[in-house]
């Protein structure tokens, strides 16, 4: 169903259903305009992959090194720009991971896991946190595996030969269509405004 929503119109959902399920925001020291662009930018990125995916559906090869740099490497690569450009931490993290960058990386993300685990229907939801002794608040927003994800995250034995090679502690594979694959998380430091502008000056000077 939601697939077939615009991401915006999705975006704007997300948002408000946040807004008003989660009073805590109010306590937290975050402009809400941060948070409603991390939601629309994770909306983005998981379209991204989603697109870049259904890209190679149909095709006969086996995925190869190229192919993945196509699909999965751009989203991280992705992810990494989005933290730099914003003062966010972005990452993607899940319990059967491939790249151990992934996994997850306190109680919190854990948690929230087991949380779109247990109900299929949660799209997002924010947390406060402390992550690396800094106060800020999580976003945090499902992955689910969809028919152009197998090539690479299906069944063990059919993993393209690269995947083997090059990962080799790989977790992230047997899923089904409508699995949970994992999250992307945004941590939005709390007081983001002055470190954003502090770091302007600095690069100014
Ligand atoms: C061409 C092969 C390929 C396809 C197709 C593919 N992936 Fe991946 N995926 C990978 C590789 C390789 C990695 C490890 C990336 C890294 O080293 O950071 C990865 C990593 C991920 C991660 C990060 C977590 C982890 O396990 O490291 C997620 C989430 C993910 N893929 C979801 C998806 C989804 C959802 C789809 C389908 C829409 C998909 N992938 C399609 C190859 C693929």
């Amino acid at each position: 169903m939601f697939k077939s929503l615009p991401r915006a119109i999705l975006a704007v959902f997300i948002i408000s259903v946040l807004f008003i399920w989660n009073p805590s925001i109010a306590k937290a020291d975050i402009e809400p305009t941060q948070l409603a662009k991390a939601v629309q930018e994770i909306e983005y990125l998981d379209a991204m992959r989603s697109g870049l995916a259904s890209s190679l559906e149909g095709q006969k090869q086996e995925p190869t090194m190229q192919t993945f740099k196509e699909v999965c490497k751009p989203v991280g690569m992705r992810a990494k720009e989005l933290s730099q450009k914003n003062g966010w931490q972005v990452k993607q993290i899940a319990k059967k991971y491939r790249n151990p960058a992934h996994s997850p990386d306190n109680l919190h993300s854990q948690m929230a896991l087991a949380k779109f685990e247990q109900n299929p229907e949660l799209i997002g939801f924010w947390e406060l946190e402390k992550l690396n002794g800094q106060d800020g608040i999580r976003y945090y927003r499902r992955i689910n595996v969809e028919a152009s994800c197998l090539a690479c995250h299906g069944a063990k034995n059919s993993r393209p030969q690269f995947i083997k090679d090059k990962y080799p502690q790989d977790l992230a594979f047997d899923f089904k269509v409508g699995d949970l694959r994992g999250m992307y998380a945004v941590f939005i430091p709390d007081g983001l405004k002055e470190v954003l502008e502090n770091s302007e000056n600095m690069t100014n000077q």
